[in-house]
């Protein structure tokens, strides 16, 4: 990953060039963790689920009361114009909103700043997409959705990832599962968790204290238009170990088969033949060669094109 092509920086209604895109030492955000984020692809010129990411974008800022005084449809279209400013066609798109500068007592509502970044992120995680991850359960548990709320994202969230990932990274493995405070299954560190087992898909729900992913509904969505089974519950450890398949959905990873947990190997140690159904279907949604999804696509030329028309 690398920021070497990005050279516009959307902030607070501006474009900005890269270097003089700069948030304030005092900005409250900074030092209590209030920000609120989304991590959304384009594949091709097309913006993936852009509505639910910004339907998701807003519910997370109302969770931290951070007002916006954009209009959905303004940020889509400064979103656009980013990824359009950038000379990108495939990309991946940060947008924050986070407490501004204003004052640092903790009861302060401070005004909102936001930012949007693009840069490119070609997926480098083809060799595992198609091999499977070997990925460990972390110590660290997921926090309980009573503790702070795990439906919004937000920028705080990400130390108990970031502790866990680490850790995982630091023992040899490639991503860390974490369990929520019941010892259930939560997620991975920046990832949903699916299983399947005798041919029906397994995940769990916000109960077990889960960012509810966008791709975890588009797999869903995939499974049940394959004609499989889905059952949404809770999902124990030893459900995970006897698994015939797992794998594991996220913007960055998209769908990624696991295919050793903790050195107990899943199913026969490579992608399973349902999560490599899922995940090619996944991907000809996205590269605009499945009509029936084509609204899942937003083209970042939209605009351009209504206007020229
Ligand atoms: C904790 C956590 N769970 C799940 C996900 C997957 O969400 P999405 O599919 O919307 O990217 C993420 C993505 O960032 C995450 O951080």
């Amino acid at each position: 990953m690398s920021f070497e092509k990005t050279k516009w920086v959307w902030q607070d209604g501006k474009m900005l060039p890269f270097d003089e895109a700069k948030i304030h030492s005092t900005a409250f955000g900074l030092h209590y963790g209030t920000g609120i984020f989304e991590g959304i692809r384009c594949y091709n010129g097309n913006i993936f689920r852009l509505k639910e990411h910004m339907d998701r974008f807003y519910a997370s800022a109302e969770t931290y009361q951070l007002k916006i005084d954009y209009s959905p449809e303004a940020l889509n279209e400064a979103i656009c114009e980013t990824v359009r400013r950038n000379n990108f066609q495939n990309c991946y798109i940060r947008p924050t909103a986070y407490s501004d500068a204003g004052n640092l007592g903790i009861r302060s509502i401070c005004p909102t700043g936001l930012n949007i970044l693009t840069w490119e992120w070609a997926s480098d995680f083809a060799a595992k997409q198609a091999n499977g991850m070997r990925v460990t359960i972390s110590p660290y548990r997921k926090f309980h959705s009573s503790m702070i709320p795990t439906t919004a994202k937000a920028t705080g969230n990400y130390l108990n990832s970031i502790l866990a990932v680490r850790e995982a990274a630091a023992r040899g493995f490639d991503e860390a599962i974490l369990l929520d405070a019941n010892g259930n299954l939560a997620e991975g560190a920046v990832e949903n968790i699916f299983l399947i087992k005798n041919g029906k898909v397994l995940t769990n729900d916000e109960h077990s204290s889960i960012l509810m992913g966008i791709t975890r509904d588009s797999a869903i969505q995939i499974a049940r238009h394959l004609g499989y089974e889905v059952e949404i519950r809770a999902l124990k450890l030893h459900e995970l170990f006897s698994a015939d398949e797992v794998f594991l959905t996220g913007t960055a990873i998209e769908i990624t088969p696991v295919r050793e947990v903790d050195g107990k190997v899943i199913g026969n140690g490579a992608r399973g033949p349902i999560t490599e159904q899922i995940q090619k279907t996944f991907f000809d949604i996205v590269n605009g060669r499945k009509p029936e999804f084509q609204h899942w696509l937003h083209p970042v030329e939209q605009k351009a094109a209504a206007s020229a028309a």
